[in-house]
């Protein structure tokens, strides 16, 4: 396994691929590698002949106060779990001046307006904002053909679609599906933050978009009916909800009630722990 911590260095071994006609996946992450992450490797091993897994805990898409610096960093570990599922990868650990050289208080950001300022946007003001611009980043130093990301950030994941489509970038936005615990609780980095407590009662968040999902798909249209149920019983739970929402698959927009397609979704905190997760609905 290759770790590669400079631009041109990365470039470099990205060009030689190239030179060889090999194709290029990035899987973009903020390390602290677990089984979702992995699945998403695995799958960008399917889509091109050479993965670039970037390893990078991002200041700008952290708000005032957020968790930026006790963010789990384990750069040894993730790359001794990558070695284990996969072969001739490189992982790409820049340092904070490196991807920002113009530095913080200078910073050159990608806004993508419409899809940021809602939900999780709404919650965490800038956070899309910098998730967009160091992926863009990302983007213009591995320059990939192909890269993957999680639904279980359904609203990220639109963003990026969004962010690509517009700048025109000729690099495909591959999708992968959440990766569960045995009792549905998605994978993240931020569930080590949970008391072994707080655990036990983590998968609720979970288990009411199922119950929420399985309403409307029996013809429950009630949504504002169905969106209390849920409230009321993670409140009950303990969990503060930032929001539980039923919305268009496509843009997030309310639904017009006309059959389209829907994604439900959900974010809470347990304690200090944020958790998001959202299941599709059709
Ligand atoms: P991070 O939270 O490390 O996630 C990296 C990628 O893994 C994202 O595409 C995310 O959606 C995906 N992922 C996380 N948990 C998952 C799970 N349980 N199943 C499947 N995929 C999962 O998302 C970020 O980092 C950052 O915002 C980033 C895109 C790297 C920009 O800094």
């Amino acid at each position: 396994m290759v770790i590669e911590q400079t631009i041109p260095s990365l470039r470099n071994r990205v060009r030689q691929w190239r030179l060889q006609g090999e194709s290029v996946a990035l899987v973009p992450t903020m390390g602290n590698l677990h089984a979702g992450h992995l699945a998403l490797v695995k799958q960008a091993r399917e889509l091109a002949d050479r993965v670039v897994v970037s390893v990078f805990v991002n200041p700008t898409q952290f708000g005032a106060g957020e968790d930026y610096s006790s963010y789990p960093r384990s750069l040894e570990q993730d790359v001794a779990l990558l070695a284990r599922v996969t072969t001739g990868d490189l992982v790409f650990a820049p340092t904070v001046d490196e991807l920002y050289p113009e530095g913080q208080e200078e910073t050159v950001y990608v806004e993508v307006p419409g899809l940021s300022e809602i939900l999780c946007g709404a919650s965490r003001p800038g956070h899309f904002r910098g998730v967009a611009t160091v992926v863009t980043r990302l983007f213009n130093c591995v320059q990939p053909d192909v890269a993957v990301f999680g639904e279980k950030d359904y609203q990220q994941l639109l963003v990026i679609r969004k962010m690509t489509a517009a700048l025109c970038l000729p690099i495909k936005i591959v999708a992968g599906p959440t990766v569960r615990e045995a009792d549905g609780l998605a994978y993240s980095s931020r569930n080590a933050y949970l008391t072994a407590e707080q655990r036990k009662r983590a998968p609720l968040l979970y288990h009411s978009l199922l119950t929420c999902r399985q309403a409307i798909l029996r013809g429950g249209c009630d949504h504002a009916e169905l969106k209390l149920e849920a409230e009321k019983r993670l409140c009950e739970a303990g969990f503060e909800l930032d929001y539980f929402e039923i919305r268009r698959a496509d843009n997030l927009a309310e639904p017009l009630g006309n059959g389209e397609r829907l994604v439900i979704l959900a974010a809470a905190r347990l304690g200090k722990t944020r958790l998001i997760d959202n299941v599709v609905c059709y």
